[in-house]
């Protein structure tokens, strides 16, 4: 795997653990085993994850290394086998988990938006399910550049507005930390660089942003922070030279 452009670990690893204190996420030995006996096999494996505030952390590993397993044990969809999660400085367990995820905007795995529905109907539902203000809901869709597109179905959207619906959605209740699952899949290099954009931005306003992709070149060039992940273990964690 190419790391070329990041500094090896060490000083820069360092820097990064110094801001454990404002971490937005941090995990301990965080372990997640599916399966039992012979079957049993290790998705996250004692990951020490540190996320500082308002960087896009980019979560790099190949297919089937762990990333969305990661991820949902982050957003608590998944229970941990062994290790631990603090959110914003609070430990993620069941008497702090619904106050945490409001905090929290995501899409993992597939872009979630109805097909039949069209854009603005699939905000309409997240606007409901969530109680937020139409201007919340407005500024996401105008973030995403999907404003024009509001009254199309969703299923003739193209795969980056897909992408880009799922985004708002995670947007709208103007979260402090955005997960994003692997958001730049399937799209053309104007459509990654246009993902790219909004979440460096988004991170220059103090969001702070976890992505996850198996291709380095969609993400070393948006990410303050890179995280590399094999077959479940944190092998890299650095902060990006500015
Ligand atoms: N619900 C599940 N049950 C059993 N194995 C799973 C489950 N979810 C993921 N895995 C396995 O865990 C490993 C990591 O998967 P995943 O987190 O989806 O990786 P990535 O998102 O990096 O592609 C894979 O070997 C996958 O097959
Ligand atoms: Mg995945």
């Amino acid at each position: 795997m190419d790391t070329a452009t990041f500094p090896r670990p060490g000083p820069a690893a360092r820097d990064v653990a110094a801001r454990q204190t404002d971490a937005v996420v941090t995990t301990h030995a965080l372990t997640k085993t599916f399966g039992r006996g012979a079957a049993a096999r290790t998705a996250v494996d004692r990951l020490d994850l540190v996320i500082p505030r308002g960087v896009v952390y980019g979560f790099l590993g190949p297919n089937g290394s762990g990333k969305s397993t990661t991820m949902k044990l982050l957003l608590g969809l998944l229970t941990p086998t062994s290790g631990s999660v603090r959110l914003f400085g609070s430990p993620l367990d069941r008497r702090h988990r619904g106050a945490l995820m409001a905090r929290i905007g995501s899409m993992i795995e597939q872009p979630p938006g109805y097909g039949h529905l069209t854009g603005a109907e699939n905000m309409r539902l997240v606007q409901r399910m969530l109680g937020l203000q139409q201007a919340q809901v407005e500024r996401a869709l105008e973030l995403v550049r999907l404003t024009e597109h509001r009254d199309r179905l969703v299923r003739t959207y193209s795969m980056g507005m897909k992408q880009r619906l799922g985004i708002a959605m995670a947007l709208a209740r103007e979260p402090e930390l955005l997960i994003l699952d692997e958001p730049t899949n399937g799209l053309d290099p104007a459509g990654i660089e246009e993902i790219r954009n909004l979440l460096m931005s988004l991170a220059g306003e103090g969001v702070t942003v976890l992505v996850s992709s198996h291709l380095l070149d969609e993400i070393d060039r948006m990410a303050g922070v890179l995280g590399i992940l094999s077959a479940g273990r944190l092998v890299f964690q650095a902060r990006a030279p500015s």
